[in-house]
């Protein structure tokens, strides 16, 4: 089969392209001829190397993905060849030892075939594409579980969303309007501000002077939550923004992952700092029905083909994208 493979860390350079065999499967596994795959920020993670964490190399990169089931374990029941499917991405609960992520502790879905636990095989909403059904999981299952299982976000509350046209920050955007909350965003440029506000954004800032004029639109009084997966470029801000008793969530350090701020801030102003990592099996399931009901929709920023996997990754690392870069097989 062919699938992207990469052997060390590096530049794009490192994305191959190669012939190897189909994985075998054992009795509780399912294989799946993958129809697309879709790319979030770990891809970079994976491709770049991050100090202090090692990556299981050589490793097929990719943790979305949607396709057919291929062949089925004896013991993988509820199963059958033919299906169409989303594939979850992390295997396990993130609260537990042994908990892992496709295309970051194991082979991914930038491939023809991945074979899976019967666990990881969701149904297809029909209403989606193949490049739609891939990319949904991963960032819509974090941005629900900061909002509504850490933050618990409520009607009426003000959330700030940094980067809105990341792929979490997208679905941060329509998890907050599906909950009656009101959105200001942040991004880098007049266009992705244009887009989030088209996403339901009251507001859509630069990055520049973004907490003096979240206080402004709150009426001083601060925002209830901040989703701040961009790290130290933003965090002083974020904590700055809040209102007494305001929860900043994070899930990421887009901008580094080293950060001084002042303590007095957060006992002060009795805020909570929420760490959130991926989303349980649960969360998963609930988000696949609002999916499927049309009251959540992933954006697509843009298709490539597998021979493009350079490309896709260039794009996504150039930080041009709104929304999520797809890889059709
Ligand atoms: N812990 C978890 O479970 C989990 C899950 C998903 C994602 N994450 C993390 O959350 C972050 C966002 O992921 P994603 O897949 O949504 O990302 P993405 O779609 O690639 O978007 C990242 C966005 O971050 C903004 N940004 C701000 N500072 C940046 C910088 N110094 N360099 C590059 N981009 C910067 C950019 O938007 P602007 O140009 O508008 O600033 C960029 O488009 C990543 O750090 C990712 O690793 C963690």
């Amino acid at each position: 089969m062919r699938a992207v493979v990469i052997r060390e860390h590096g530049s794009f350079d490192k994305l191959l392209l190669e012939d190897i065999a189909v994985p075998e499967l054992s009795s509780d596994q399912v294989r799946v001829r993958v129809k697309a795959a879709a790319l979030n920020h770990l891809d970079t993670w994976v491709r770049r190397g991050v100090t202090g964490f090692r990556f299981p190399l050589p490793i097929i990169p990719g943790c979305d993905g949607a396709g057919v089931v291929d062949a089925v374990g004896d013991a993988a029941h509820g199963i059958e060849p033919g299906m169409e499917c989303v594939l979850s991405p992390g295997i396990g609960h993130p609260l537990e030892r042994g908990y892992g992520i496709l295309g970051e502790t194991r082979d991914g879905t930038c491939a023809e075939y991945i074979v899976v636990p019967r666990e990881s095989i969701l149904k297809k909403p029909e209403r989606l594409s193949w490049e739609e059904a891939a990319a949904w999981p991963l960032t819509f299952l974090t941005a629900w579980a900061m909002l509504v299982t850490r933050a618990r976000i409520q009607p009426g509350e003000w959330i700030v969303i940094h980067a809105a046209g990341s792929g979490v920050g997208i679905a941060a955007t329509q998890i907050a309007r599906m909950f009656g909350a009101r959105v200001i965003g942040t991004a880098s440029t007049d266009e992705k501000r244009k887009r989030a506000r088209e996403l339901g954004a009251e507001h859509a800032l630069p990055y520049e002077g973004f907490a003096r004029e979240v206080r402004g639109i709150t009426g001083k009084r601060g925002a209830d939550i901040v989703v701040d997966h961009v790290g130290p470029d933003t965090f002083n801000g974020s904590v700055a923004c809040l209102r007494k008793g305001g929860r900043l969530v994070t899930c990421g350090g887009t901008s580094g992952h080293e950060i001084t701020f002042d303590v007095r801030h957060l006992f002060f102003k009795s805020l909570s700092f929420l760490g959130s990592t991926m989303g349980s099996p649960e969360d998963l399931k609930t988000v696949l029905g609002h999916v499927a009901a049309g009251r959540l929709s992933p954006v697509i920023d843009s298709v490539f083909s597998l021979d493009e996997i350079a490309d896709a990754h260039r794009r996504l690392a150039e930080r041009v994208v709104f929304g999520k870069v797809v890889v059709t097989l």
